[in-house]
């Protein structure tokens, strides 16, 4: 650790060894900052690596699953002026390489997800998009492998029809063979990608299906397939959930083949932790990424991205507020993620810095918890998030 000792202005240098090792350009800027009686530098520095858009808030189905049972947040496409200026935000990131369309509502229904997907590529992102797969026409399948969108991730809640519809309130066979039609689509123009992946979202009506999970991946070809526990916006949903405060039974991984080209590969299977007391690590901010909602607000994660109700870990009702940084509609995107209050919030996520509320002797009464806030730490308050216990995962 080298010791750094003030000139007679009181100013420091940081040794030139130190920012070699950091990769920090000597001209680099800093927030200066205080945690727990210790100086924090933080840089300044535009190194987003993912960037989530959520085109739309509309949604062509009503999934019991879905926060839009529980939210306050009108359904609206983003405008194009917003679209563009993230657009023209992006080249500020050298490192920022991967694009997800996804958020809370249906990309698809978006008319003008084509030109946006085409935009985002010829920038040399590498795209994802999540989708419940009902829009995906053969002509949609189509531009999806013109444009050179690299996976689309699929929602599929159940293997029996039944099941499918009681989650989806939607036909199953309608998405298989809109998935099956894709392949098609990319084997008659010899594409590889777009990759598909799955997301089940696990609950106590459908978890026997799980089972059945991994034929399914083989017989669609899925490279990827991604299982999350609930995080239940409402009462139903937290009766429907199956990890807990107390250790449960992990659900069995599973691994299966899947065709990829002329080679059979081994498809993986990502599988969530089913209780609480992992330690705390944020999937969204550790990997350097921004969300930007809607109508332009940029959000450190899906969890700060819309006002709702939720239950927590030991089933108190908690109220989240949208918390964004700033909004790209009123500033480039790189100054607000170099902004003081996103740089400070990023480092207390990083650190983990907020109380434990799910062991407090006061968390079923305490209205800071109810309101999403913390007694120490810096607010909004992390502490009962279930993406940081890797309990809800998203792909
Ligand atoms: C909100 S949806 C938006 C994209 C698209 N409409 C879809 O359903 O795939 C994003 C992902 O969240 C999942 N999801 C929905 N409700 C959830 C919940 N309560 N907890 C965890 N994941 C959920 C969906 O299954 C989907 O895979
Ligand atoms: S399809 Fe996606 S956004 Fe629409 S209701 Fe279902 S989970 Fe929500
Ligand atoms: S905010 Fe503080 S007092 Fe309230 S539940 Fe959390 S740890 Fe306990
Ligand atoms: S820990 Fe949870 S609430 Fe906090 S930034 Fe990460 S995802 Fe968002």
């Amino acid at each position: 650790m080298p010791k750094l000792t003030p000139d007679e202005h009181g100013q420091f240098k940081l040794p030139p060894d130190f920012l070699n090792r950091r990769r920090l350009d000597p001209s680099a800027e800093y927030w200066l900052d205080e945690r727990d009686g210790d100086l924090i530098l933080h840089p300044r520095r535009p190194d987003a690596r993912k960037l989530y858009i959520e085109v739309t808030t509309a949604c062509n189905l009503n999934c019991v699953t879905c926060i839009r049972h529980s939210w306050v947040d009108p359904a609206a496409h983003m405008r194009r002026e917003t679209f563009e200026n993230i657009l023209k935000g992006i080249p500020a990131f050298p490192a920022l390489d991967q694009v997800i369309l996804t958020s809370f509502g249906e990309p698809l229904v978006h008319p003008g997800i084509l030109e946006m997907l085409e935009k985002l590529k010829a920038m040399n992102l590498a795209i994802t998009l999540g989708t419940n797969g009902f829009l995906l026409t053969e002509k949609m399948a189509r531009e999806l492998v013109r444009i050179g969108v690299n996976q689309v991730v699929f929602s599929i809640d159940g293997i029996q029809p039944e099941t499918y519809a009681g989650v989806r309130g939607a036909q199953l066979a309608d998405v298989l063979a809109n998935i099956e039609r894709l392949n098609q689509v990319k084997r008659q123009a010899g594409a590889v990608s777009p990759t598909i992946g799955i997301e089940f979202v696990a609950i106590q009506s459908n978890q026997a299906e799980l089972e059945g999970l991994a034929e399914l991946a083989t017989r669609l070809g899925a490279a990827k397939t991604v299982v999350s526990n609930v995080l239940p916006y409402t009462r139903e949903m937290n009766e429907e959930k199956l990890y807990g405060y107390e250790p449960a039974p992990p659900f069995k991984t599973i691994g299966y083949p899947v065709r990829s080209d002329a080679w059979v590969r081994w498809g993986v299977t990502e599988l969530p932790r089913m209780h609480w007391g992992a330690e705390q690590h944020c999937k969204f901010v550790n990997d350097y990424s921004i969300v930007v909602g809607w109508d332009g607000g940029v959000t450190a994660c899906y969890a700060l991205s819309h006002s709702y109700k939720y239950f927590t870990v030991d089933g108190v009702e908690k109220q989240v507020n949208r918390h964004t940084f700033g909004n790209v509609n009123q500033a480039p995107l790189a100054e607000i993620w170099m902004s003081e209050e996103f740089s400070r919030y990023r480092s207390e996520v990083r650190a983990f810095h907020f109380p434990s509320c799910a062991d407090c002797d006061l968390r079923e009464t305490c209205d800071l918890r109810q309101n999403n806030e913390a007694c120490w730490g810096y607010n909004p308050s992390c502490a009962d998030c279930l993406w940081a216990q890797d309990i809800v995962k998203c792909p």
